[in-house]
């Protein structure tokens, strides 16, 4: 089917009180592997480019193999600009056909942020495309991209954005970072209530770094209302694992199969952990 935006998603899973994956995709194989795992399991997929796949001129070719995997499924498949570093590169993925553009203010002062947060949403709302944006930078390295920042969002930030920017997601950071977690993290689950009931205008709210990130805390999370995990580091290391331990063959669709299975087995555990609340009606 065509590809469907990620408020249509995020709604599906605030229903059921889950949470859908964004997978961070860089190359085919880890596009078409993860889609895979979304058949198994038949639940809706997010493909998130980040900085990373774009600035290897990926942007465009990325667009079209999701379109293309889309298309060959009857899941709802969301394509998503992820950490958008500016208005103009949300438009450029507005115009490859993504359904879905994160703008990532969160190292600006907050009035900037808003503001520019406000013109990405006027800019994609206007043609059905759903937007994320993120207070409260998350600690770590992302595509290269390192940032320290306040660990933690603060709630009148929080409250001050949502009532001037109509973003349909919002990445908050409550303890998590991006990349695998050197000490085991304490996700702040008060403050996510408080934000969470915060008012009626809360958008859905995303997780960022969700690898390396224990069952139990994504189950109190998703309970608490995280609908969006984002999982990169996990996928590409079972991606480059899978690959790895073909080594030894000479032939490279062995290594294909092998970085492949690997993938699948990571995604669905993911897929699984994250919905688990979803009874026999969320399958679709
Ligand atoms: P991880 O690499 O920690 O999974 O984080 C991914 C992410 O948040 C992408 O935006």
């Amino acid at each position: 089917m065509p590809l469907v935006n990620l408020k249509e998603v995020l709604d599906w899973a605030e229903e059921r009180n889950v949470a859908v994956p964004a997978f961070n995709i860089d190359n085919i194989d880890i596009a078409q592997s993860l889609m895979m795992a979304a058949e198994e399991e038949r639940k809706p997929i997010i493909f998130a480019v980040g900085q990373g796949a774009i600035r290897t001129g990926r942007l465009e070719l990325l667009a079209g193999v999701v379109k293309t995997l889309a298309a060959g499924s009857s899941l709802p498949v969301v394509l998503h600009l992820d950490h958008g570093a500016s208005f103009e590169q949300t438009l450029a993925c507005i115009r490859a056909g993504f359904t879905s553009v994160m703008f990532d203010g969160s190292p600006l002062p907050l009035a900037e942020n808003i503001a520019q947060s406000v013109l990405v949403v006027r800019a994609a709302h206007a043609v059905g495309v759903s937007v994320e944006t993120e207070l409260g930078a998350i600690p770590g390295v992302e595509d290269g991209i390192a940032h320290s920042g306040p660990a933690k969002v603060s709630l009148s930030d929080v409250e001050t954005f949502i009532h001037a920017v109509d973003t349909d997601a919002l990445a908050v950071s409550i303890g998590n970072a991006h990349g695998m977690y050197k000490t085991a993290p304490k996700l702040d689950i008060e403050l996510l209530q408080k934000i969470r009931n915060l008012n009626a205008e809360v958008p859905h709210l995303v997780l960022h770094g969700g690898s390396g990130l224990g069952d139990g805390v994504i189950r109190t999370a998703v309970s608490n209302g995280i609908r969006k995990i984002n999982v990169a580091t996990e996928i590409r290391l079972a991606y480059l694992e899978g690959l790895h331990s073909a080594a030894g063959s000479q032939d490279i669709y062995t290594h294909i199969a092998a970085a492949r299975n690997s993938i699948i087995e990571v995604a669905r555990a993911k897929i699984l952990l994250f919905t688990t609340k979803a009874d026999e009606r969320g399958n679709l």
